[in-house]
């Protein structure tokens, strides 16, 4: 029996955030961090253990065969899959985004958590969530969360086992405002820049040691419902992450000068008295932790305020889903 699988799952913003490897090969972070799991920003994958073609892995993403790092890092994580589930076939893979491009929330979190779900239920495993949330690790940091819906938390560990998501308690009605700026390629990845900062920036250090705090502090504010102390810890975070690649050697400057616009713009909404903390990651785009009451206001003001900027309103998602209409089992022609 030669299955084809299809799963999805949701991209994420990290409200405290993970930067920074202890353990490359494993994927296991130098801290925990916090995210929240976005609507209507699926990737889709089908995942087919069939042989591919000319006894290679055959992978598209949104329609073309990617090349060099990109289609490495897959290879990579279905040859774990298949260490794992003892497969020794080449794969079929083809993963498609539902989020234009242009939308900035296509990334390797959502990519990786369903490539996770789709190869091991291809390959034959049964994993709970937990253990798929370690399995998405290996591929990319931030695919550990997205396994989960909501509020979610990585715990940091220190080994393959101790280091995976879960679902954290959140009684603050959340929303993210995403402000597109540039869809240009980032000019260093986020697992080089991560590197770079963590070798040679002299403020890496105390970023860490602070981020232990501010997970702290962000999970008791959801606990407690205090959306003003989320916001305040979650901008604080992401700009002391920011200050800590800047300072790397050669500083790491995702930020365009619309990316100061647009946390201006949020300063300026606060003092309005409009509930609006920005979080950036790596590259120029801003994303904006408000009320889902007051979601749609914000953005609206945004638009006024940058009328470049593409923005749009995500309210918190859903994990991982195995889709049961196309995972049903098909002979094996072989
Ligand atoms: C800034 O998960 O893309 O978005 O593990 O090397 O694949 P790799 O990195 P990746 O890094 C995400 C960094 C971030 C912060 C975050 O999502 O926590």
């Amino acid at each position: 029996m030669m299955r084809a699988v299809t799963a999805r799952a949701n991209s994420n913003i990290a409200l405290i955030k993970y930067w920074g490897k202890a353990d490359a090969v494993l994927n296991l972070p130098t801290t925990s961090s916090l995210s929240l799991t976005l609507d209507h920003t699926w990737t889709t994958t089908t995942v087919a253990f069939d042989g591919g073609q000319g006894d290679a892995d055959a992978v598209t993403i949104n329609g073309t065969v990617p090349t060099g790092t990109a289609r490495e890092r897959v290879v990579r994580f279905l040859d774990l899959v298949r260490e794992r589930a003892g497969v020794t076939r080449r794969a079929t893979v083809a993963s498609t985004s539902t989020v234009p491009l242009a939308a900035g929330l296509a990334s390797s979190a959502a990519g990786f958590a369903a490539l996770a779900a789709a190869a091991s239920r291809a390959a034959g495993m049964d994993l709970d969530e937990r253990s798929l949330s370690r399995l998405a690790r290996r591929g990319s940091g931030s695919a550990t969360r997205s396994i989960f819906g909501g509020l979610v938390q990585w715990h940091a560990g220190d080994d393959d086992a101790s280091s995976y998501a879960e679902p954290v308690a959140c009684a603050v009605d959340v929303a993210m405002v995403v402000i597109m700026l540039s869809n240009a390629r980032k000019s260093v990845s986020s697992t080089e820049a991560m590197r770079r900062t963590l070798d040679t920036s002299p403020l890496y250090p105390a970023w860490v040691s602070h981020s232990r705090e501010d997970l702290d502090s962000a999970l008791a504010a959801a606990r407690a419902g205090d959306l003003p102390r989320l916001g305040e810890v979650a901008e604080g975070n992401a700009l002391g992450m920011h200050a800590a690649m800047i300072a790397a050697r050669p500083g790491i400057i995702y930020w365009l000068p619309d990316t100061v616009a647009a946390l201006h713009a949020v300063r300026a909404l606060r003092e309005e008295g409009l509930p609006a903390w920005a979080t950036i990651d790596a590259g120029p785009n801003v994303k904006v932790l408000t009320s889902g009451s007051q979601a749609e206001e914000v953005a609206a003001r945004l638009r006024e305020r940058l009328p470049g900027a593409t923005v749009s309103v995500r309210r918190p998602g859903a994990g991982v889903q195995i889709d049961a209409g196309e995972a049903g089992a098909r002979e094996d022609a072989s």
